[in-house]
């Protein structure tokens, strides 16, 4: 059910909208209504968490970044040995079909979802999936919740951390998010709104959902990418500063210099750059929000996505 917003408060926020609930959704090369997008309870995401996933976003007719994104998804696919069985094409029309059978062409997000199929049987082993890959799109009515612009996001650090590639390589945008979840879950019970993730050697590296970025004496600093998501916006943020001559370094930084810093900010396709207002309690920049550096990158980043839809568009 798509509930008003109550209390809650994340980087996921977004304002209400009664249509997502008689959604169509993609299922398996058809187009099914919400109630009937029903999966069965052998499929090895459901089971294991064996999948991986992609959030896109429509702007005006065009999916933002789908060539990025779609490189994400077959890389990690390829590496899990994961066939989609679909060419990027192929998936650009289903979800393009998807859009147009819920009448949308601009705030819609989607939800991407690749799993390794049913099993025969209830267990782990990957060549029990036999009848090829569950691909589903959730494509919803999205707009950020602009409160966040105004509030900010409230991050405490926690006991998580962002394992080494060797365990579970953070690249992989896997169904499994337990990792990020069990992050989540500290953060709030530590009465923040989310969770500042360090490495394993306890530089900071990122958010539980999103990538983080910190602006200290006219420099923006994000973690070196080891750890984290290779995210799109993260990616995009880097080659605007370098572009619009804003000092941007990837480098490895602790809580000391995060405390300090005199912005914050997170990176996603779903809420772009959205200000963090706290870290640990401790108040970041004037903490009402936005800073000034933040709302540039921002300007830009719609910039930029202006100027890909319109450059997509045409072609
Ligand atoms: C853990 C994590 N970090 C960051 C991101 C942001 O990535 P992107 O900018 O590609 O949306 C995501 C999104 O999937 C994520 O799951």
């Amino acid at each position: 059910m798509n509930t008003p917003e109550t209390s809650r408060h994340s980087t996921h926020d977004g304002e209400f909208d009664a249509r997502n609930d008689t959604l169509k959704i993609y299922l398996n090369g058809r187009i099914v209504p919400k109630a009937e997008a029903l999966v069965s309870v052998y499929d090895s995401g459901f089971m294991l968490g064996d999948g991986m996933w992609e959030g896109m976003r429509l702007y005006d007719g065009v999916w933002a970044f789908f060539d990025e994104h779609m490189d994400r998804l077959f890389n990690s696919c390829k590496s899990v040995s994961l066939d989609i069985g679909m060419t990027k094409k192929e998936i650009l029309g289903a979800l393009n079909e998807t859009a147009a059978a819920n009448g949308m062409t601009t705030d819609v997000h989607c939800r991407l979802m690749i799993t390794r199929g049913p099993k025969v049987k209830p267990f782990q082993h990957p060549g029990l999936s036999r009848s090829g890959p569950t691909i589903v799109a959730i494509v919803e009515h999205s707009k950020p919740a602009t409160s966040l612009v105004s509030k900010g996001i409230r991050l405490a650090t926690v006991p998580q951390v962002r394992g080494l590639p060797m365990s579970q390589d953070a690249k992989y945008n896997s169904h499994s998010k337990l990792n990020c979840v069990i992050a989540c879950l500290q953060a709030e019970q530590a009465g923040a709104d989310e969770a500042l993730m360090l490495d394993p050697h306890g530089f900071v590296n990122t958010t539980n959902a999103c990538n983080f970025f910190i602006v200290r004496r006219g420099e923006v600093w994000t973690s070196t990418g080891d750890y984290c998501m290779n995210g799109v916006t993260r990616q995009k943020v880097i080659d605007l500063c370098r572009e619009n001559g804003i000092p941007v370094l990837e480098k490895n930084f602790s809580l000391y210099e995060a405390y300090g810093a005199d912005e914050a900010f997170l990176t996603g396709t779903f809420g772009a750059q959205t200000p963090v207002s706290e870290i640990d309690g401790k108040p970041i920049g004037n903490a009402s929000g936005a800073g000034t550096l933040t709302l540039r990158i921002r300007e830009l980043y719609a910039a930029l996505i202006k100027k890909h839809v319109a450059q997509c568009g045409a072609t």
